[in-house]
């Protein structure tokens, strides 16, 4: 099996809502495959299934080859090799930039403080922010403490990356620099699975769009062919909203 991530046929519920119906996809290494869909479709939900934030009710996936969703499964393994960005950052807010990136390193890893603090430098570099390793998340932009967010899931060297809405909670003109720093992840062929409306993102880096509706992948391919020919009706009307939202420039 060469695919980094197999999702096959999860359902899941909360009391009587389906929330995902059925959803089935495989992502190869290096992939950058973009969901967006309604609000309330399950895109959030079908991202914390992957890491186990939220149990799925049947189905099953798979991380490079491996079940992940099985009772003796290591869930702490899981998250290390499956990191996750927020829309609201998730940054502790009485930390360092840079101990919200070692934290990890540290109480998961068990690395020491050195080794710790190296990996932290150079990921904080990474995304552009060496220079505020000291500042605390108060003193830093939204743009800047996404960036942190992004540096410290990778700073546990994940095999995948899921991205919820991590623009969303960013005034505008801060939206540029954090899609900056994932358009570099996806050209250095880091694997990532995006929630994300940017349609500049998605043109430029995605590999494929999976259309959401209703607890079920309605339609799914290239951003390219989504774009010149939807089929569905989802698809067109996420379409159309783009257009009139965003003035057709997507
Ligand atoms: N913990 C929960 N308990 C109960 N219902 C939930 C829970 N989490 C999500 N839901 C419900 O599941 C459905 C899908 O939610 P989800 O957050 O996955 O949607 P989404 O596509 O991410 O929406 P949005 O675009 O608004 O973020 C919604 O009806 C939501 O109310
Ligand atoms: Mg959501």
């Amino acid at each position: 099996m060469s695919d980094l991530l197999r999702v096959d046929d999860v359902h899941k519920s909360y009391g009587d809502e389906e929330v995902l119906k059925g959803i089935s996809f495989e992502m190869d290494r290096g992939d950058v495959d973009v969901l967006v869909g309604p609000s309330g479709s399950g895109k959030s939900t079908m991202l914390r299934c992957i890491n186990r934030l939220t149990e799925i009710d049947s189905g099953e996936i798979y991380l490079d080859g491996e079940n992940v969703t099985t009772p003796d499964t290591d869930v702490n393994a899981l998250r290390r090799n499956v990191g996750m960005v927020f829309q609201d950052f998730n940054l502790f807010a009485h930390l360092t930039a840079r101990k919200n990136v070692t934290l990890g390193l540290r109480k998961v890893k068990g690395l020491d403080k050195a080794e710790a603090r190296e990996i932290a430098d150079a990921q904080l570099e990474r995304v552009g922010l060496l220079a505020q390793a000291e500042s605390y998340p108060a003193e830093l932009s939204g743009g800047q403490k996404q960036r942190v967010g992004i540096a410290r899931a990778l700073a546990m060297d994940p095999k995948l990356l899921l991205f919820d809405e991590p623009t969303s909670a960013l005034d505008p003109e801060l939206v540029g620099e954090v899609v900056e720093v994932m358009a570099d992840l996806a050209s250095e062929g880091m694997t990532m699975l995006v929630v994300s409306h940017e349609m500049g993102f998605v043109r430029s880096a995605a590999t494929d769009m999976f259309v959401l509706d209703d607890g079920k992948i309605v339609e799914r391919g290239a951003p390219t062919d989504l774009f010149e020919n939807p089929e569905h009706e989802r698809t067109k009307s996420f379409l159309q909203g783009l257009n009139s939202a965003h003035g057709g420039d997507g």
